[in-house]
């Protein structure tokens, strides 16, 4: 078999002084869709994501939190990896600045640089902004970051600088002999202009920070953060040993508008100096805005991605980051929009035609996928139609326009909604003709599903496999070839697989106000309650945390009179999308309803607890769980190890609203 064709791309590695945000859960998003995509086509992918560790907000950071920097970037960096590992973002590299394979690689780099005679020694003084890391060309003491807006430092050092200067004719010349290695097209002129406006030689070297990459023997030298950052997508795939891998230069850097000069006249100049071989494309995104603005920590306008995955699932916060605004332009972020496109275009449009037509497959054909019989025109329209929408997707796929790619595939799920409309196979008899008529109808329905299916793989992973199981085809939907797609392969006679919730609907004001009240449970945890009180997950888990201290601790009685329970009676329950465990009840408590959830739901069936009477804490301070409000707690036995809940009852009759004492 020949060699897969390699292909390697990467993110930005992200700072650690600040918590992942919807804005750098897009790149990240859009390298795991292109690495599947890549996948699917064939290629030997890897790609890389990781953090930037070094430099003075990291070491300021640390000081603020009270612990050594190394430390500090250990959690920080694990906080990235678990968050992607949460969000099924698998990247096959994770480079950290402070790995030893970095260290050697940026060392390794500068001799490099150093040999060719692009770096010598000399004194730089200039107004540096300390949170973009970056002295500003032209400032004058008193101004602003033209980026970030603060205040910059006036800052004198010795550097060892990098001879940038002699680099402006062999970049402008790669651009010419390379058209497409930054893109898109419009912000190619901003970049060439720079260069030919001329450029300055470059400090590589700092004394003024203590937490970087040392310059071997030249301490206390150490490395400016862009010359330590850009090499990590070199060290990731193998540093000085890279030609061993066989994944450098990169095909693809994604990065965000705002670091696009780093990535094409610094990195390329780097490693022309090193004689190293150079990226083959830049791909430079918008921003997502919040309220017209970009998100920051200090705004307070940061959009967090785990309470979107946590309540509409994480394949629909991919899709709208890639549906809702054209790759490379940017776009503004809103609830309202990312909830009206869940119900539409998930939960109506892809979630809807694979549930009624496995349910009438199911129901006409014993869940067998039919055979089609004699093609009507409109039949074999809807497969033209799907055959054309492959090589359109594809296309699109490669010309990084997610958001027309996702259009074309939803057009194509509108045709079937139309065609099923118009064929109405449910109004069809049982005679020999009907019956033909109805599978060859779903069988064309099942078929163009198949193919949606794979092509919005790269996009909604999750879903798209569980549809592939639901479908009855065989193996795995990840595997299968996008070149060889074609209409006429579906796996007739297959199998229905079990019925999966794929994306239920939700109501908008309630789901956004969710998301948020999850938001902001996470951005301003709440200091873990004491004893008894952390059962106030409403649930039985709580008997088991509550037992604990009590051994060690006596109560007075006055204490126990503090806690009011009463007996209530469970009116309602229902499970809550996003959150396994809790189910939402509303209890009758004598004096009023109560909504309460309950971490029973994995053991609990909604419907069996309608009626049953219950033991309540009812002055428990409210709180939301998972964004849904609970006002009270229900009382359980934690029973064996894992502290499975038996609810509290009474096996006489009690009446509702009676006091336990
Ligand atoms: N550490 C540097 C990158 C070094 S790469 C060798 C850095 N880190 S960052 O954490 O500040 O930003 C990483 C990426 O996130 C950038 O590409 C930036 O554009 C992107 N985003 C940060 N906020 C964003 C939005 N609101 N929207 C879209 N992307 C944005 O820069």
């Amino acid at each position: 078999m020949p060699a897969k064709a390699k292909f390697y791309l990467t993110t930005p590695i992200y700072y650690t002084n600040g918590l992942p945000h919807i804005g750098h859960t897009y790149t990240t998003v859009v390298a795991d869709v292109i690495r599947r995509y890549k996948r699917m086509r064939g290629y030997e992918v890897v790609m890389t994501t990781g953090t930037d560790e070094h430099g003075v907000n990291v070491e300021r950071a640390a000081k603020n939190a009270g612990i050594p920097e190394s430390e500090f970037v250990a959690r920080m960096a694990e906080t990235w990896r678990a968050l992607w590992d949460e969000l099924g973002i698998s990247a096959d590299e994770f480079i950290r600045t402070t790995d030893l394979r970095h260290v050697r690689t940026v060392q390794w780099l500068f001799k490099l640089c150093r040999e060719n005679g692009y770096v010598y020694k000399g004194h730089y003084t200039g107004q540096y902004c300390i949170y973009d890391n970056a002295f500003v060309n032209d400032a004058k003491p008193g101004d602003n970051c033209p980026d970030c807006g603060r205040p910059t430092e006036t800052l004198t050092e010795e550097n060892y600088f990098f001879k940038l200067s002699a680099f402006q004719k062999p970049l402008l010349d790669f651009y010419k002999k390379n058209p497409d290695f930054l893109q898109p097209e419009t912000r190619k002129n901003e970049i060439v202009s720079f260069v030919e406006g001329g450029l300055k030689d470059l400090s590589i070297t700092r004394t003024t920070v203590r937490w970087g990459i040392p310059v071997p023997g030249e301490e206390p030298h150490v490395f400016y953060v862009w010359f330590d950052a850009l090499t990590a997508y070199l060290s990731a795939v193998g540093g000085p040993d890279y030609e061993k891998r066989g994944f450098w230069p990169a095909d693809l850097h994604l990065v965000g508008k705002d670091i696009i000069r780093f990535h094409t006249v610094y990195w390329p100049a780097f490693l022309m100096a090193a004689m190293l071989p150079i990226p083959k494309q830049v791909w430079a995104h918008g921003w997502f805005l919040m309220d017209a603005s970009k998100m920051s920590k200090s705004k307070g306008n940061v959009v967090l991605p785990r309470p979107i995955a946590n309540m509409l699932g994480m394949d629909a916060l991919r899709y709208f980051l890639l549906r809702e605004v054209v790759f490379g332009q940017d776009g503004n972020f809103s609830y309202e929009a990312l909830v009206t496109r869940y119900n539409s275009d998930l939960a109506n449009g892809l979630g809807n035609l694979a549930s009624r037509s496995a349910a009438m497959i199911e129901k006409n054909f014993a869940g067998k996928i039919p055979k089609a019989g004699k093609l009507q025109p409109q039949d074999e329209a809807l497969a033209r139609e799907t055959q054309t929408a492959i090589g359109d997707v594809v296309d699109y796929f490669e010309k990084m326009n997610f958001a027309r790619a996702l259009e074309s595939l939803w057009a194509v799920i509108a045709a079937a909604d139309k065609y099923l409309t118009t064929e109405k196979p449910w109004s069809l008899g049982d005679s020999e003709a009907d019956t033909q008529r109805k599978a060859t109808v779903l069988a064309t329905t099942a078929e163009l599903l198949r193919i949606v299916t794979v092509l919005a793989h790269p996009v909604l992973p999750d879903s798209t496999s569980k549809i592939w199981t639901l479908l009855g085809q065989p193996g795995s939907v990840s595997a299968v070839e996008l070149d060889g797609l074609r209409w006429g392969q579906l796996a007739t006679g297959a199998s229905l697989g079990k019925p999966q919730t794929l994306f239920p609907r939700v109501e908008k004001s309630e789901a956004i106000e969710r998301i948020e009240s999850m938001a902001n449970e996470e951005l301003n945890p709440a200091a873990p309650p004491a004893a008894a009180p952390a059962a106030a997950t409403g649930s039985a888990t709580g008997a088991a945390a509550a037992a604990a201290p009590a051994q060690s601790e006596k109560i007075g009685i006055e204490d126990f009179a503090k806690v009011e329970m009463r007996v209530g009676q469970i009116k309602t329950a229902e499970r809550i999308v996003g959150a396994d465990k809790l189910l939402k009840l509303t209890v009758d408590i004598g004096t009023e309803i109560r909504q309460i959830c309950a971490g029973i739901a994995q053991f609990y069936e909604p419907e069996s607890l309608i009626g049953r009477k219950v033991a309540v804490v009812t002055n428990l301070a409210p709180r939301k769980l998972r964004g849904v409000e609970s006002n009270g707690m229900i009382i359980a036995a934690a029973v064996g190890p894992e502290g499975r809940p038996v609810l509290a009852g009474f096996p006489e009759d009690v009446e509702v609203g009676a006091r336990l004492k």
